[in-house]
């Protein structure tokens, strides 16, 4: 694989300089005369895996290779800086070493010397890219009690999760109504409980209700309890949610699914914080704060007459919107150091670091079942997994199906073990393959074009793919 160095020089005939020498080496580049331009696109190209070398000038015009060192030290530290500097500041290039630079050059170039030095910066980066990435602090101080600051367990730091943070932070202490959405797993619970704890009624108790677990003949009774002999059945007299909740909170999860006549009572007991159990004359009053959770659109569901406009009204004083975890990824570093910490001492693991590549998949996988989902594959992958590290390997399949064909097509490092990401996607990718084609063959009696069209290629196409899989069959 060719590397790619980003090059750095606020002097266009450096950078042209430098390329030419650098691609006649066989590496590949990137240049850049403007340091934020730099920056930029640094940001850009290591997402996509592409920027394993810099190359850049100390003194330039705006931020300088000091900046580029820093961003680079505090954003991939994997990533070697090599400094260009002329005769006589070789004091700032000591400097920058001080600083985490990997090494420097002078300028005029000493071609021979400035090969050295950038092939000793690639192979580098390569042995850091391989690291396992530490997740956890040492043992002994992962064991500690977290600190009890407001809202522990609500981890992400996107500008999406802080916001949702900091609303909790300031609804949390008055009796207001609070509406949670967002898709399935993605912490509607775990917020309207934070929200409760963090309130003066904490100490009281929080009661959920799932408004789609209960059939619509009992959901009345759940809600508001009932008397004795109200109907077959009620031997004895039994209070319902909203009375079990006085002066704490209840939880109506999946509030979208309750049916319309229990809406129509609600938004009474919402009014008025007062009911009648079923069967039973005398009114209850109770001091409830309602924190109601759906995972659709509510104002959708009102427009299409399956939900009571003034009942949503009267939920949606406070609307909180958790987004998908695919719409906020910054969160999914914290998160896996949440789980990993959790399950450790759960499943009394001691894992402390992930491989990159497994870590990249876990970036770009979508997680359609959101932090739930991420949570039930990191504890599966502590208890496939042995040791201190996470791997590839240990992925569930779903994850490695799915990201698979993010990174089709893309060349892994050419080499005969193997085992980066791309690599093992690939293998799977084309077992895949070479079974089908294979089935396909077998389905029409080996004819080709018959079995392109079985598997909805052209004949060209099946034939190339399979030579490819190095499968031998003619017409
Ligand atoms: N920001 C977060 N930080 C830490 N853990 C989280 C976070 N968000 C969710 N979780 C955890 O993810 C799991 C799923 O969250 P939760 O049950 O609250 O989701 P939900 O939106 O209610 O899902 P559903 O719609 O399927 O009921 C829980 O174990 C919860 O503790
Ligand atoms: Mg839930």
């Amino acid at each position: 694989m060719h590397s790619r160095i980003l090059v750095v020089d606020d002097e266009r005939n450096i950078t042209f300089v430098l390329q030419a020498m650098l691609e006649r080496a066989g590496f590949k580049t990137l240049a850049f005369n403007e340091s934020a331009c730099a920056i930029e696109a640094l940001d850009r190209a290591i997402d996509e895996d592409d920027v394993h070398v810099v190359i850049t000038d100390l003194y330039m015009p705006g931020a300088g290779g000091m900046d580029i060192l820093d961003y680079c030290q505090r954003t991939h530290p994997e990533i070697p800086v090599v400094i260009i500097t002329a005769y006589g500041s070789v004091e700032a290039a000591v400097l920058a070493l001080k600083r985490g630079a990997f090494d420097f050059v002078t300028k005029p170039f000493d071609q021979a010397e400035l090969l050295a030095v950038i092939k000793k910066a690639d192979v580098t980066f390569q042995q850091r890219a391989k690291e396992p990435i530490i997740l956890l602090p040492h043992s002994d101080e992962a064991g500690k009690e977290p600190q009890a600051v407001f809202i522990t367990s609500i981890t992400g730091k996107s500008p999406q999760m802080q916001e949702v943070i900091k609303v909790i932070g300031k609804i949390a202490t008055s009796p207001s109504t609070i509406l949670v959405s967002g898709e399935s797993g993605t912490g509607k619970e775990l917020v309207a409980y934070e929200i409760h704890r963090n309130s003066p009624r904490a100490q009281k108790p929080f009661i959920k209700i799932n408004c789609a677990a209960i059939p619509a003949n009992l959901i009345e009774s759940e809600f508001f309890g009932y008397e004795r002999g109200a109907f077959t059945g009620a031997v004895t007299s039994k209070p319902g949610r909203f009375e079990l909740a006085h002066e704490g909170t209840l939880f109506l999860d999946e509030v979208a699914e309750m049916p319309l006549e229990m809406q129509v009572k609600l938004l009474r007991v919402l009014q008025e914080q007062e009911f009648e159990r079923v069967g039973g004359v005398n009114t209850i009053r109770v001091d409830v704060r309602i924190v109601a959770a759906t995972n659709k659109d509510l104002e959708l569901e009102v427009k299409a007459g399956h939900f009571r406009e003034d009942l949503f009204y009267r939920l949606n004083v406070v609307p909180i919107h958790l987004p998908p975890l695919r719409e906020r990824k910054e969160d999914i570093d914290s998160l896996v150091r949440y789980f990993l910490q959790e399950f450790n001492q759960k499943l009394k693991k001691t894992v402390t670091s992930i491989e990159p590549s497994c870590f990249e998949a876990i970036r770009a996988y979508s997680w359609p079942g959101n932090i739930r989902q991420l949570e039930n594959a990191i504890e599966r992958m502590l208890l496939m997994g042995d040791g201190k590290t996470l791997k590839v390997q240990d992925l569930p399949d779903e994850i490695i199906s799915a990201v698979g064909g993010v990174f089709e097509g893309v060349q892994g490092p050419e080499g005969a073990e193997g085992n980066s990401f791309k690599q093992i996607v690939r293998r799977q990718t084309q077992s895949v393959e070479r079974e089908l084609i294979e089935k396909a063959l077998e389905e029409t009696g080996g004819v080709v074009t018959r079995a392109a069209e079985k598997l909805g290629l052209s004949r060209k196409g099946l034939q190339i793919k399979m030579k490819e899989l190095g499968l031998k069959r003619g017409d």
